[in-house]
């Protein structure tokens, strides 16, 4: 330790590994010693596992989220003609909606800065599903996205290097060392970058299920609480949806696939399950920027939404009408018996997509845009032996094989019609 230094990474570690509090002091010092490279990653490691350990309380949370908001820039919308509203996904499989309800809520003239970033794990991330669309370009200026925001008035973009660089740290850390799923770390996470980032509005959809960080109802709401504090204390309008991610969103898994069911929703179809989700969102993220009561769905079925989605798209080089890939292979799992479907696990579609190439193994690597996986049925639709259940993409038709095998035990068929779970499950207010 440099001299200079207020306090001991290797006390401040041994604080919270024997169950005590850490003061703001010790929590401002460790964030910003980590983010300057003093703090060690195995520093940092340790003290990540004792937090998983031990917890946080409210007060700890509210620091540590504030100390990593402080080791970076903070984005500045007041510029701009019209207020925003955001919108963040805890993460899920087949989950597109940012796709349609970026543009959706812009055409209520409602800016929506969708910072967001790439799948890990089975997954998908929004970047790599727009990166699909021939010529589009993730990565923008701060200035870019102003104009965009000031013009179409939605932007989905890479999130800068500058904003909450702690948490870019931390994160391939606890990616590393068994230390994400714990809810102080996930909230301040997701809540540093999401206030450094400057949105006025805030709706977090929560998952829950088998595709989802929380599997239970009970975890899921404890972490919207703790999201819902921090933003409050943050100044920012806030609330947050529970959904369901026991099965996958929509019929699609996989890159270009679910770009392909964004434009059907957009242009007044879709998939009931998308468009549900997309449209209590909007509703959500428009109530909280202070238009409630429109009727969004119009705005899907008028083509408004539409028009906003062609316009943001080629803002960022991107060409709407150029078809999108398509996979060099595909196999067909077809159903073993008559029934219904009763059960199509999120986990297992997300990880036969991922296998397949829609997702990656290790950061930076190239994804396919058009590997994935395409649903035939949904738990409660009827089945005949023999028809198509799924049909799986890929453009290296050796990963079928292991694909495949992360379907075992996924799907299940049954004599009678299981009861349906609407998608929004609860709502979690300030
Ligand atoms: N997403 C994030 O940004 N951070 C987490 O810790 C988990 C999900």
């Amino acid at each position: 330790m440099m001299a200079s230094e207020l306090f001991d990474a290797v006390d401040v570690i041994r604080t919270k590994r024997d169950g005590w509090v850490l003061s703001d002091a010790q929590i401002n010092w460790v964030i910003d010693a980590y983010t300057r490279g003093v703090v060690a990653d195995e520093q940092m490691s340790a003290l990540a596992m004792a937090i998983f350990l031990r917890g946080m309380n409210r007060q700890e949370i509210s620091t540590w989220a504030n100390a990593m908001i402080n080791s970076g820039e903070r984005m500045d919308f007041s510029a701009l003609p019209r207020t925003t509203a955001d919108k963040h996904s805890t993460g899920g499989v087949g989950d597109k909606i940012t796709l349609p309800l970026a543009p959706l809520v812009a055409a209520f003239d409602v800016a929506v800065p969708q910072l967001s970033g790439r799948g890990l794990g089975h997954t998908g991330g929004t970047l790599d599903k727009m990166e699909a669309i021939p010529g589009w370009r993730a990565d923008l200026s701060n200035e870019e996205i102003m104009e965009i925001l000031a013009g179409p008035g939605a932007v989905i973009c890479a999130a800068g290097k500058g904003l909450a660089p702690a948490d870019k740290k931390l994160y391939a850390l606890r990616d590393v060392t068994a230390t994400v799923d714990t809810i102080p770390l996930i909230a301040t996470s997701i809540m540093s970058k999401k206030i450094a980032e400057g949105t006025k509005a805030l709706v977090l959809d929560v998952k829950v299920g088998s595709g989802a960080f929380m599997k239970t109802r009970a975890e899921a709401a404890e972490l919207a609480r703790t999201m819902v504090d921090l933003g409050v204390d943050a100044g920012v309008n806030i609330s947050a949806l529970l959904t369901n991610m026991d099965t996958p969103l929509g019929l699609t898994a996989g890159n270009g696939l679910e770009v392909e069911e964004s434009v059907e929703v957009l242009a007044g179809g879709g998939p009931q399950d998308v468009v549900d989700l997309t449209v209590a969102l909007a509703e959500e993220m428009l109530r909280l920027a202070g238009k409630p009561d429109q009727d969004v769905r119009a705005a899907l079925r008028d083509g408004r939404a539409m028009d906003r989605w062609r316009q943001m798209v080629s803002a960022q080089g991107g060409d709407p009408d150029a078809p999108l890939p398509v996979a060099k292979h595909s196999e067909v799992i077809t159903a073993p018996e008559s029934g219904y479907l009763t059960r199509l696990d999120a986990w297992g579609v997300g990880v036969c997509a991922w296998r397949l190439g829609a997702g990656r193994a290790a950061q930076g690597e190239k994804v396919q845009a058009a590997a994935g996986v395409r649903m035939h049925a949904k738990p409660g639709d009827k089945v005949v032996a023999g028809q198509p259940l799924l049909t799986l993409y890929t453009d290296t038709p050796e990963r079928f094989e292991r694909s495949i095998e992360a379907l075992d035990g996924s799907f299940e068929i049954g004599p009678s019609q299981p009861e349906s779970v609407p998608v929004v499950l609860d709502k979690i207010s300030n």
